[in-house]
């Protein structure tokens, strides 16, 4: 795993556009008043989905002055879980699970192929521009190790050829649809979900 960078290139100010000024004020209604700090979670992943699926320094600012709470205390929530991006990531992010389970059932091989595919380093833009990836910690979908994430779906059961074949649609703009790439329905054992497929077909 990566150590988080902050991007070299920031913009001077953030702020929330009207519309998620009034999720922002939502999510405060669920905290008592001398809570509100508490909301830094959700501030910030909103904050994220404001700007491109990652967080500038301005907005952990914004956030920790509306919040009432040290900047610090923001920067530390920010750089602690990976969900928070602090630099560009492709319009396509790639997120490769690489804890124990997913890891024994070939994640090691998904790295190679996004190394190979989409390019060498974490973090960085594909040639194309479009796609970034990086190795994270368990995504808690470990029953269908291995897999990976991209945007806000699952990719799941994967092998090789899978992979590669999601790779390349999200290189050309055309992904492929999320789910098991073993044709199981959710996370049912193999043969149940076969035997249902049957039962529909
Ligand atoms: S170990 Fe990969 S999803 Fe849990």
């Amino acid at each position: 795993m990566s150590i988080k960078k902050i991007h070299t290139s920031q913009p001077k100010e953030f702020k929330f556009s009207g519309e998620n000024m009034r999720k922002v004020e939502q999510i405060l209604k669920k905290y008592p008043e001398k809570n509100k700090k508490s909301a830094v979670m959700p501030l910030l992943y909103l904050a994220q989905r404001q700007n491109d699926n990652w967080i500038p320094l301005a907005a952990m600012k914004f956030i920790a002055k509306h919040l009432s709470m040290p900047y610090i205390s923001v920067y530390e929530v920010a750089t602690f879980y990976s969900m928070y991006n602090l630099e560009p990531v492709g319009k396509h992010f790639i997120q490769v699970c690489t804890t124990t389970p997913c890891l024994l059932r070939g994640a090691d091989k998904i790295v190679k192929l996004c190394k190979e595919n989409i390019s060498p380093n974490e973090h960085e833009i594909s040639k194309k521009g479009n796609c970034s990836w990086t190795e994270v910690e368990c995504l808690g979908a470990c029953v269908s190790a291995p897999m990976i994430q991209v945007n806000d779906n699952y990719y799941e059961d994967l092998d090789e050829k899978s992979t590669k074949e999601i790779l390349i649609s999200l290189i050309n703009d055309k992904p492929l649809k999320p789910g098991s790439y073993r044709g199981r329905k959710n996370t049912a054992p193999e043969k149940i979900s076969i035997n249902e497929e049957d039962k529909h077909a």
